[in-house]
C-alpha cells in the first residue's frame, strides 16, 4: 500500500499518475478490493480495517488531486509556449490575396474620391422609370432606351441599367455644392466574353452654384484619378453622347497591354475606352428642381478597370467562384 503512495506521489505526468489511481482506486484496484474483504469481517476487526482503508484513501486521493492540478497547470503552460504564434515573422506574400479584383478596384476607386471629400452614397437596384430613364432626359420614346437592354418588372418598375439614377436621389435629397461618388450593382440584358448580365458602376457627380462646376474641372479630375488607377499612360477625351450630359465625352487611356503601339485587346487602335463623362445636361437639373446650378458626372464600369488592372482577359471569370482564380491576385 505504501509502496502505491510513493509510486503516486513519483509520478512524472498525468498518464502515469491515472495509471497508479487506476492501480489502487480502479475497479479492481489495491483500495477497492481491501474494502470488499470487509464484507467477510465482523466487529473491532472490521472498524479497524475500515478506519484504516479511509485514510489510505483519503491520502491517496489528497496526493492524486495536488498531483492532477499540478501537471494540468504545466501542460497548459507548455502548450501556451508551443502554439504561441509570433506575429512579426516573415510571411511570404504570394500566400495572400488583394481579395476579390472587383472589390479590391472598388476599393480604390472610393479610397481615391473619399480623399477629395465626395461623400459616398448608395441607391436601390430596383427602380422606378422616373429616376432610371426618365429624369435621365430619356423619355419613352427615346432611341438612347435602346442602348441599355433592360430587365422589365410589372409597373415600370426595373433592374437599374447604370448608376446613374442616383444621381437623381441625391439630388432630389440634397441642395448644392453636391460632390458624391456611388459604386453599385447595375444589370443589363447581355451575355458574352466582355458583358454580364450584372456588372458594376462607379458614379460620379459634382453639382456647384453658379457656373462654378466646369468641363476643365471634370477633364482635371478624371486625368488625375486615371494616373492613380493606371499609373504613366497617355489619356485622351473622345466627343461623345449621352442623353444626361452635354458635351459629352469618353475617356480612353493608351493600352495598357502594348502601351498604345496597337495589339489584340485593343483592336489595334493602341487606345482603351475606360469612362464616359459630361456637363450635367439642364433638362436633368429642371427635373430635380435645380436652378442656377452647373455640374459633371461621370460612369465607369468596375469589370472593366479591374480587367485592365489586374490582367484578366475574360469577365466571366470573376463570377465563376473558382478559388484558383482569386489565389492569382
Ligand atoms: N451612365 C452611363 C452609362 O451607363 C455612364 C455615364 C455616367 C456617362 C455619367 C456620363 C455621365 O454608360
Amino acid at each position: 500500500m505504501n509502496t502505491l503512495l510513493q509510486k503516486l506521489q513519483d509520478a512524472q505526468n498525468s498518464q502515469e499518475l491515472e495509471a497508479f489511481r487506476i492501480e489502487g482506486l480502479g475497479k479492481k484496484g489495491i483500495i477497492t478490493q481491501k474494502f470488499s474483504e470487509l464484507k467477510s469481517l465482523e466487529g473491532e476487526e472490521k472498524k479497524n480495517l475500515a478506519k484504516e482503508l479511509n485514510e489510505i484513501k483519503q491520502k491517496f486521493e489528497a496526493i492524486y488531486w495536488a498531483k492532477k492540478s499540478q501537471f494540468q497547470i504545466n501542460e497548459l503552460k507548455t502548450a501556451l509556449l508551443e502554439e504561441k504564434i509570433d506575429v512579426s515573422l516573415f510571411q511570404s506574400i504570394s500566400h495572400r490575396s488583394i481579395g476579390h479584383p472587383i472589390s479590391y478596384t472598388k476599393d480604390r476607386i472610393i479610397d481615391y474620391f473619399m480623399h477629395l471629400d465626395y461623400e459616398l452614397c448608395v441607391g436601390p437596384l430596383v427602380e422606378d422609370d422616373f429616376h432610371n430613364f426618365s429624369a435621365l432626359n430619356l423619355p419613352d420614346f427615346h432611341p438612347a432606351r435602346d442602348m441599355q437592354d433592360t430587365f422589365y418588372f410589372k409597373d415600370s418598375m426595373l433592374l437599374r441599367t447604370h448608376t446613374s439614377p442616383v444621381q437623381i436621389r441625391t439630388m432630389e435629397t440634397q441642395t448644392p455644392p453636391i460632390k458624391m461618388i456611388c459604386p453599385g450593382a447595375t444589370f443589363r440584358r447581355d451575355y458574352d466574353l466582355t458583358h454580364t448580365p450584372m456588372f458594376h458602376q462607379v458614379e460620379g457627380l459634382v453639382v456647384d452654384k453658379g457656373d462654378k462646376a466646369s468641363f476643365a474641372n471634370l477633364k482635371y479630375t478624371l486625368e488625375d484619378f486615371l494616373k492613380y488607377i493606371f499609373g504613366n499612360v497617355k489619356i485622351r477625351f473622345r466627343s461623345s453622347f449621352f442623353p444626361f450630359t452635354e458635351p459629352s465625352a469618353e475617356v480612353d487611356i493608351s493600352c495598357v497591354f502594348c502601351q498604345g503601339n496597337g495589339c489584340r485587346i485593343c483592336s489595334h487602335t493602341g487606345w482603351l475606352e475606360v469612362l464616359g463623362c459630361g456637363v450635367v445636361d439642364e433638362y436633368v437639373f429642371e427635373a430635380v428642381g435645380y436652378k442656377n446650378v452647373s455640374g459633371y458626372a461621370f460612369g465607369m464600369g468596375i469589370e472593366r478597370l479591374a480587367m485592365l488592372t489586374c490582367g484578366v482577359n475574360d469577365l466571366r471569370s470573376f463570377f465563376e467562384t473558382d478559388l484558383r482564380v482569386l489565389e492569382q491576385f
